[in-house]
């Protein structure tokens, strides 16, 4: 079994990939760590470990960090997701599952020395936690098998015209994790944007009444319904990460030297790449540049049937 940590800004989509994540058989997740990005960690947090009892996923659920290193940006709520971040879902507050203890940099790390060398991770938010770990722990970097992520674009942002916003959020952070030489993948808008759920997909979902099909139908429902309110379409930006460490033959993917630029009056927050090798540096991410949506919506139900199956 492949073995992950999933750091999270929970999040309507991130909910959804959460519970994905939880139904792929050949990966366990150690624990989901918190992060401030679409709603404040204290929100985030409590959706991470109401989501984790609801699903019936007994894993260490750790706070993270509530600013980013520049401290500039905390969300405020918005029709994307909600107030509380679920948008108009409310989950039962937990009552067996409390927090961990470790604060998100300290278990990152842990995990990263238990598992020497081996850990994976998923990472949906800002990348303000994964970027302390590496400041804090000389030897973080090296212990991380392959980081996943959700963020960037090499065309176009969805906050500027240049900037994705988990990178626009924290891009100091954005910056020391691409220049850490952990291998890592990125699922950015380039194939995020495409991936749109259909009412069929809910449709299909709603055929059992379970937790995962059940809370996932009703985030969809709820996608829908911003979108017909002139909000963001059914997208599945984080499950598409998901995706991409399980189900790597939904997309195609392209190498490039990449960072975060931290200071351009446009374009901070925005991932460059370099498409022609000008810069003399070695390539840094595997850039995904298409999706085939038919094969990632039909792996993503039956992630989510299966998540009900192992855990419901
Ligand atoms: O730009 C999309 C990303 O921002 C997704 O991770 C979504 O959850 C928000 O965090
Ligand atoms: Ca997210």
């Amino acid at each position: 079994m492949r073995k992950f940590v999933f750091d999270c800004d929970t999040g309507t989509d991130d909910a959804i990939a959460i519970a994905a994540a939880f139904g792929s058989d050949d990966i366990e997740i150690l624990g989901i760590t918190s992060v401030n990005g679409n709603v404040r960690e204290e929100f985030v947090s409590v959706n991470n470990l109401n989501l984790c009892e609801y699903l019936g996923a007994a894993v260490p659920v750790c706070h993270g960090a509530v600013w980013p290193l520049s401290c500039g940006f905390r969300n405020k709520s918005d029709m994307t997701h909600g107030k509380t971040g679920l948008g108009s879902i409310v989950l039962p507050d937990a009552e067996k599952l409390k927090f961990d203890e470790r604060i998100a940099s300290r278990f990152l790390y842990e995990k990263a020395m238990e598992c020497s060398g081996e850990l994976e991770l998923l990472v949906t938010g800002p990348m303000t936690n994964i970027a302390l770990a590496i400041i804090q722990y000389p030897d973080f970097s090296e212990k991380i098998r392959h980081l996943w992520f959700m963020g960037g674009s090499v065309w176009g942002g969805n906050v500027t015209t240049t900037a994705e916003f988990n990178i626009w959020a924290d891009p100091e952070a954005a910056h020391i994790v691409l220049s850490s030489g952990i291998p890592m993948t990125m699922v950015g808008l380039d194939v995020t944007l495409k991936a749109i759920m259909e009412p069929e997909d809910m449709e299909e979902l709603r055929k059992e009444n379970t937790p995962a099909r059940r809370l996932t139908a009703d985030l969809l429902d709820f996608m829908f319904d911003r979108y017909r309110r002139g909000g963001e379409n059914v997208i599945m930006h984080d499950a598409l990460a998901v995706a991409a460490a399980v189900c790597p033959e939904c997309m195609e993917y392209q190498d490039y030297w990449m960072d975060a630029e931290t200071r351009g009056e446009y374009t901070r927050g925005h991932t460059y790449a370099d498409f022609r090798g000008r810069s003399g540096k070695q390539p840094n991410v595997h850039a995904a540049l298409s999706v085939n949506v038919e094969m990632f919506r039909h792996w993503l139900v039956r992630s989510i049937e299966n998540c009900d199956r192992k855990f419901g």
